[in-house]
C-alpha cells in the first residue's frame, strides 16, 4: 500500500464506523475518564498503552497458567484520539504460540457516547508475552 493509499485508509476509517471483528475475541471494556487525558484533552497514549497490554495478556494467561510478562510491543498504531466517556472495546486474538512466547494483536474500537452502535478502529498492537517460572526465566508453555 502506498502512503497516499494509506493515508485515504486512515481517512476513510475516521470518517466511517466499522464492522467489529469476528474472529477475534472481545476480552475488555472500559471507559476513559477525564484523570487519564493528556495536555490536549486527549486520552493519554501512555494510559491506552497500559489497557492494550491488560488486554492483550487475557488470551495468552487461558494457555500459560501462571507468571508471564510482556517481553515485547512489537508494533502499536494510534489510528485516532480517545476521548473522554468513549466505550471502548478492546478486541484479541492468538497469532503465534511459540516454546515459551505467544504473540497475541489487540485491536481496539471506540463507540462514542453520544452515538452507540457506531464502531471506530481507534488502535491496533502487535505484543507478545513470555511464561516465567518463579526466578523469572523463560519456562516451556504447557
Ligand atoms: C521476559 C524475559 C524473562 C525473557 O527473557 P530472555 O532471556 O530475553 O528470553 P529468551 O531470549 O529465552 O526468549 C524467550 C521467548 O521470548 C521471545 N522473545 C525474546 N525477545 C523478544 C522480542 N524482542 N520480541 C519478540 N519475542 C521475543 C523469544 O523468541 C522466546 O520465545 P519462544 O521460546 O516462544 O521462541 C526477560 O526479557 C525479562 O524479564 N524482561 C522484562 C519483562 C518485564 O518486566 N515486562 C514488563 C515491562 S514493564
Amino acid at each position: 500500500m502506498s502512503q497516499h493509499d494509506r493515508k485515504n485508509d486512515r481517512t476513510h476509517d475516521r470518517i466511517n464506523p466499522v464492522p467489529l471483528p469476528t474472529d477475534q475475541e472481545l476480552v475488555l471494556k472500559v471507559i476513559p475518564m477525564p484523570a487519564d487525558c493528556n495536555a490536549n484533552g486527549d486520552i493519554f497514549g501512555g494510559w491506552v498503552m497500559a489497557q492494550v497490554d491488560l488486554a492483550g495478556a487475557v488470551l495468552p494467561a487461558r494457555h500459560v497458567r501462571g507468571r508471564m510478562a510482556t517481553v515485547a510491543v512489537n508494533q502499536f498504531i494510534f489510528k485516532q484520539p480517545v476521548r473522554v466517556g468513549d466505550i471502548l472495546s478492546f478486541f484479541s486474538k492468538v497469532e503465534r504460540i511459540g516454546r515459551t512466547s505467544i504473540t497475541v494483536k489487540v485491536e481496539v474500537f471506540a463507540e462514542r457516547f453520544r452515538s452507540q452502535g457506531e464502531f471506530f478502529k481507534v488502535t491496533e498492537a502487535s505484543l507478545t508475552y513470555v511464561a516465567i517460572d518463579a526466578q523469572g526465566q523463560p519456562t516451556p508453555i504447557a
